[in-house]
């Protein structure tokens, strides 16, 4: 049994992984630690795991994290993490990261983005994305992982085996992308609720999205080539899930590829990626409270349409980061999750 920690367990990742690990096979709770809610019992800030877990949640320092966990999740905010992270490498204890402080490698891109300077270089050069069905080998060694984000997840799965196979034009991609309210976080989704985005459908940080360096990074690592996707997200009425739907042009010679049959072929031993039939494309309804990508795929010859679905929550978030945990530590990929 390794034992792990959750910091910043009040935050909707925080709570997603407590609900995850409680039943994992392989791993006990050994440590809570929260800001807000430092010094109390986990039952009076989450009734629903009374007589589940009975800890009271400490404060987040390195040094109670590293006296009570072997590997420890930060469910923080971007620049809190990076605070954290050298200490607690430092001291010894394996770290997964869900904010983007260790995602971008350029740290002048990371600064246009997030509109501060790094703190950590060193960590940033050590930390693995941890994209498990593309890099599960550098994750197995890490001792920091970098968990994707939400949408880049569900857009680089949908694009890795063209990228990567070079069967995409890489001038033309075009990522349309829709979120549900829990992708901006506890404090903002409960005002998106409550306030007029209740009822209304928009787009976001058009050109802006500070995932869109990170989608660009991944794809042009998985090209050998520079990409530039265009991205735009859109925020949806509901609580949890993204689509995406993708649009790319294919190149010339393999006008007569079978697609699907790649794709196929790309995630054939990857549990959680689900390839839709010809003409079948998932909705997020398919995918909510899983761990699972789906993906459906429309060939038009010149041209192909994906469309992923994901929750952010779990595959864009504490799922994937507990799939980062089982694939470091030799324990069946689909531990916790199934
Ligand atoms: N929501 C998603 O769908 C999603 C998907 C992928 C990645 N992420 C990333 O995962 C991270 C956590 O996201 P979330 O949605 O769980 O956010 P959240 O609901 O806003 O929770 C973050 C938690 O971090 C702690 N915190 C807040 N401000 C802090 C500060 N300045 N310093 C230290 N701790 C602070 C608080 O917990 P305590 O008071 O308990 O300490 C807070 O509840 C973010 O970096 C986010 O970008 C989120």
């Amino acid at each position: 049994m390794i034992r792990v920690g959750i910091v910043g367990v009040t935050g909707y990742t925080g709570s997603e992984l407590i609900r995850i690990l409680i039943k994992h096979p392989n791993v006990r709770i050994t440590g809570l630690f929260s800001r807000s809610a430092y010094n109390k019992p986990l039952k009076k800030v989450f009734p629903q795991f009374a007589s589940k877990l009975n800890l009271i949640c400490d404060k987040p320092l390195v040094d109670i994290i590293s006296s009570k966990c072997d590997l420890v999740f930060l469910a923080l905010p971007h620049t809190a993490s990076m605070d954290m992270g050298a200490g607690l490498i430092k001291a010894g204890v394996r770290v997964i990261d869900l904010s983007a402080d260790y995602r971008i490698k350029d740290l002048k891109v990371y600064s246009k983005f997030y509109a501060l300077r790094h703190k950590d270089p060193q960590g940033v050069k050590k930390a693995v994305y941890g994209l498990t069905e593309l890099f599960s080998e550098e994750i197995k060694k890490a001792q920091l992982v970098a968990n994707p984000g939400c949408y880049p997840t569900a857009a680089i799965l949908s694009l890795a085996p063209l990228v990567s196979l070079g069967i995409a034009d890489l001038s033309t991609i075009v990522i349309d992308a829709k979120s549900g309210v829990s992708g901006a976080g506890r404090k903002k989704a409960e005002e998106f609720l409550l306030n007029k985005e209740k009822d209304d459908f928009k787009a976001y940080k058009v050109g802006v999205h500070q995932h869109t360096p990170e989608i660009n990074q991944e794809l042009s690592f998985l090209a050998g080539d520079e990409v530039n996707v265009t991205f735009v997200p859109h925020l949806l009425p509901i609580y949890r899930g993204i689509l995406e739907t993708i649009y790319l042009k294919k190149r010339k010679k393999y006008a007569d590829k079978d697609i699907i049959g790649v794709y196929k072929k790309f995630y054939r031993r990857k549990p959680f990626v689900r390839i839709r039939k010809v003409g079948v494309f998932p909705s997020i309804k398919d995918v909510v409270n899983t761990n699972f990508c789906d993906i459906g795929i429309k060939d038009l010859g010149d041209s192909i349409i994906i469309v992923s679905a994901i929750d952010n929550l779990i595959k864009g978030a504490s799922g994937q980061a507990v799939e980062n945990m089982n694939i470091m530590y030799g324990f069946p990929e689909t531990s916790g999750l199934i």
